[in-house]
């Protein structure tokens, strides 16, 4: 998603200067193109260098720095920035921005920028309760500055409070948030999400391998686009979405039957990336199975179908389905995408290596109603979330006009 992204990274004089070290390298492993300002009070934390080999470009120094021969560097890099990320922000750079001090490259590089400005301050819990500091914030969100919250604990001057740096793989999904297009803002998405269990007694149940991977690859990225966001989820060993993504956690299948149908009210899409188990063992025993009989035998019973059931009562909503299937993949696709009654299928052959249950990567077609059929490439499962979103707000933009055409 930030691939080719133009992101500058000013460092400022704080303790937590070295985490933005690693905070350039989870920028660069997604790709994007990192130009890191450090203030001269950085400098004594960390040296250019280290910016200089983990982000490949020059890092600016300099207060009054020439990028090239001819070009003003903070004017230059301005206009280049698509973001301006500041981490660690000190109070002292938060209280230059808030009151229009340009005194050296960073502060008079955003002054000079329309891009975007997130910062991440960290600093002792004092300085962070301070009035003058939180005035700054306030100035500064007023005027449509962005701000990570930062985190509590233990800090580096050995107080206790809040003043942590925000942990920086929050500061990155707020990067990625911040350089989303907001093409879903409206639309409230609901989306299910890995396996179902089904009890066969206190201890035991009946399950599949889904790692609820893709499902919530969806739901952030459907956030990140400005959606209001339902994730119905069964058991998964994932860390949990970000707070602002409405997380309903379910165990069989009957609960997340449950769930969808009791949070459908004013959903726009619905995309049914769980693998909801389609059979559970027909009586439950109330206490541990012993192993007496030399075999057992379980009588199972179907579930209801959830999918089936939301094509029948979908009225105009967007429905989007996934076949994981491990042979006769299109035919089996097709059947399911007109039984379901679904706007779309997402279909892919889990044998295949890179496009199972637990990778990280996906191979999938798409099925259309109307018979067409897309090939899409290897790809991380964010990436297909993207795409799959892609979809979705094509299908959403086609219902409206046909809507406004009747
Ligand atoms: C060892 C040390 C640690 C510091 N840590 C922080 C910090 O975490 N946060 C902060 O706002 N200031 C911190 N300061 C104070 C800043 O370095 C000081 O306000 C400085 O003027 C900031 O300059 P800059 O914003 O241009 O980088 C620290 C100072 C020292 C000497």
């Amino acid at each position: 998603m930030l691939k080719g992204k133009e992101i500058v990274l000013g460092v400022c004089g704080g303790i937590a200067a070295y985490k933005a070290a690693e905070f350039v390298r989870l920028l660069v492993k997604q790709e994007a193109r990192v130009h890191v300002v450090m203030t001269q009070n950085a400098q004594k934390f960390v040296t250019p260098l280290t910016f200089q080999t983990l982000s490949g470009n020059p890092v600016v120094t300099d207060p009054f720095a020439l990028l090239e021969e001819t070009q003003i560097g903070h004017v230059a890099l301005a206009d280049l920035a698509q973001l301006i990320v500041i981490l660690p922000a000190t109070a002292n750079i938060i209280g230059k921005i808030a009151h229009g001090i340009a005194d050296d490259f960073l502060s008079t590089m955003v002054m000079a920028s329309k891009a975007p400005v997130l910062f991440a301050p960290s600093m002792n819990v004092n300085m962070w309760e301070s009035k003058a500091l939180q005035e700054n914030i306030r100035i500064l969100v007023e005027r449509g500055y962005h701000f990570m919250e930062p985190g509590e604990g233990e800090l580096a001057c050995h107080w206790y409070g809040k003043g942590r740096l925000a942990e920086l793989g929050d500061v990155l999904e707020k990067v990625e948030a911040l350089l989303s297009p907001k093409d879903l803002k409206g639309e409230k998405i609901l989306v299910t999400a890995g396996p179902t269990q089904e009890p066969i007694d206190p201890v035991r149940f009946i399950t599949n391998y889904s790692s609820g991977k893709m499902g919530y690859a969806l739901a952030r990225v459907a956030k990140r686009r400005g959606a209001e966001v339902v994730l119905v989820s069964g058991p998964t060993t994932l860390p949990l979405p970000r707070s602002d993504i409405h997380l309903i956690s379910v165990k069989t299948a009957e609960e997340m039957r449950r769930a969808v149908f009791g949070n459908l009210k004013n959903c726009s899409v619905v995309i049914k990336a769980a693998a909801v188990s389609d059979y559970r063992p027909k009586e439950v025993s109330s206490s541990k199975v012993k192993k007496t009989a030399s075999s057992v035998s379980l009588e199972l019973e179907r579930t209801k179908d959830i999918l089936g059931e939301l094509g029948q009562k979908k009225g105009g909503r967007i429905l989007v389905g996934f076949a994981a299937e491990t042979g006769e993949l299109v035919s089996n696709a097709r059947k399911k995408l007109k039984e379901k009654n679904l706007d779309l299928i997402v279909a892919n052959d889990v044998t295949k290596p890179g496009a199972g249950f637990a990778t990280e990567t996906n191979q999938v077609k798409f099925l259309y109603p109307s018979g067409e059929i897309k090939d899409l490439p290897m790809m991380s499962k964010e990436e297909v979330a993207q795409v799959i979103l892609d979809e979705v707000v094509r299908l959403l933009q086609r219902s409206k006009k046909v809507k406004m055409a009747t």
